[in-house]
C-alpha cells in the first residue's frame, strides 16, 4: 500500500512516500529556517504562506524521487494536530484535495503519534508495546504505547517543552536557532557540574514535568553573568543545561518504565536527537535490563516519512478523515 504523507505543523514542509507502513521511498522537505532564523524564531504567519509556495512542488518532487506516478497512491496522510494552526491547515488542505481528486482515502495523523513511529522506521523489529518518551518543540510526553493506535498520555510537561526551553536559552546566548543542535555542539567537553541549575518536581504527579524554571534559572544566571562582567565558561554552561534536561527526563522515562513492566522504551522528536539525552538513556537502560530505540538522527525532526508511516497504522485500524477534516492546535494523543 502506497501512502503519500504530509507534515507541516511547524516549519518544515515534508512530502513522502511511504509503502506499506515502513519502507520509506522518498522524504522531500522543505525547511524554512533561514527564514525564521531572521527573527529568532518561528512566525506562524510566515510559516503558513512558507508552506503553501512550497508543498505542491514539494509533493511533485517526493513522487518523482519515489519513481511513482499519481495513478499509484493508494491513500493520503497528513498530520491534523497538534501544531501552530495556520501551518497545520495548509498540509491537510492539500492532503484533503489531493485525495478529494484522486478519489482515495484520507487518514489524518497525531503529529506526536508520527514522532513515535519514526522508530518503527528506524528498527524494523519493533513492535508495541512500549513506553516512549517524547520530546520536541512544541511537547514533552511519555506515552504508555499499547498497540499502533492506542496511546496513554502517562505524564506531561505542566509549562514549556524541552526544546522551547533549549531555544529560549540558545537564543539569549545568540548561537542560533533552532536552539537544541547549536546547544548540543557547544556542550561537548564541557564541565557538566560547573553550573547548579534547578530539577522541577510536581506536587502528586511523579510523570509530570517542569521546564519553565529551569529556563528562567539559565536566562538568569547568563543576564547575571553579563551584569557582573563575567565570561560563562560556555561549554561547561551548555553542559550543565544539557544534564539539567536529561535529570527531568530520564529518571521520569525509567520509573513510567517499571510501572508499566514492558521492557522497552523508546524516544522521539526533535530533542531526542541530543547526545546527552541518549546517553544518559543508554546509561539507565543499561542499568534496568530495558530495551532502548532511538530514532536515527536524521528522523528526530519533522520529516514527512514519519506521518506516512503512522498513517498506514492508522488506515489498517480504520481511521479516515472525510472532505470535513479540520485542523487542531491541540489535541490529546490518546484520542
Ligand atoms: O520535533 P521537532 O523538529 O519539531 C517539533 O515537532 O516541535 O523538534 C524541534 C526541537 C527544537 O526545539 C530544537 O531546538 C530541538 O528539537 N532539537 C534539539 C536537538 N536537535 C533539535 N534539542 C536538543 N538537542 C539537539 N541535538
Amino acid at each position: 500500500m502506497i501512502i503519500l504523507a504530509v507534515e507541516s505543523s511547524c516549519d518544515e514542509t515534508a512530502v513522502s512516500v511511504v509503502k506499506d507502513g515502513r519502507t520509506v521511498l522518498s522524504d522531500a522537505i522543505a525547511s524554512q529556517v533561514d527564514m525564521h532564523t531572521l527573527y529568532g524564531g518561528v512566525v506562524p504567519e510566515i510559516a503558513s504562506r512558507k508552506h503553501l509556495e512550497a508543498i505542491y512542488s514539494l509533493a511533485d518532487r517526493a513522487l518523482e524521487e519515489a519513481g511513482i506516478t499519481r495513478k499509484d497512491i493508494d491513500a493520503v496522510a497528513c498530520t491534523y494536530a497538534p501544531g501552530l494552526i495556520g501551518a497545520v491547515l495548509v498540509g491537510v488542505n492539500f492532503a484533503k484535495s489531493v485525495a478529494y481528486g484522486l478519489g482515495v482515502p484520507l487518514i489524518p495523523v497525531h503529529h506526536v503519534r508520527g514522532h513515535i513511529a519514526a522508530n518503527y522506521i528506524t528498527h524494523p523489529d519493533l513492535e508495541p508495546p512500549f513506553l516512549c518518551l517524547c520530546c520536541s518543540g512544541g511537547n514533552t510526553l511519555l506515552v504508555d504505547v499499547q498497540d499502533y493506535t492506542t496511546m496513554r498520555l502517562l505524564g506531561a510537561t505542566r509549562d514549556d517543552a524541552a526544546g522551547e526551553c533549549f531555544d529560549k536559552v540558545a537564543r539569549v546566548l545568540g548561537i542560533g536557532y533552532p536552539g537544541g543542535g547549536p546547544m548540543d555542539r557547544l556542550s561537548q567537553g564541557g564541565d557538566p557540574k560547573k553550573y547548579r541549575l534547578p530539577r522541577s518536581k510536581v506536587d502528586g504527579a511523579p510523570l509530570d514535568m517542569s521546564f519553565s524554571g529551569l529556563k528562567t534559572a539559565a536566562l538568569n544566571l547568563i543576564h547575571n553573568s553579563q551584569q557582573k562582567g563575567e565570561e560563562l565558561d560556555l561549554p561547561s554552561f551548555a553542559a550543565s543545561f544539557a544534564h539539567a534536561v536529561a535529570d527531568e527526563l530520564v529518571p521520569r522515562t525509567m520509573l513510567a518504565a517499571k510501572e508499566l513492566g514492558y521492557g522497552k522504551i523508546a524516544a522521539a522528536g526533535g530533542v531526542a536527537a541530543n547526545s546527552t539525552i541518549r546517553s544518559e538513556l543508554e546509561k539507565a537502560c543499561k542499568k534496568s535490563g530495558d530495551k532502548l530505540f532511538l530514532p536515527k538522527l536524521s528522523l528526530c525532526g519533522d520529516n514527512g516519512c514519519m506521518i506516512g508511516c503512522q498513517g498506514y497504522y492508522e488506515y489498517l485500524a480504520g481511521v479516515r478523515g472525510d472532505m470535513t477534516l479540520n485542523g487542531y492546535a491541540n489535541k490529546n494523543i490518546a484520542l
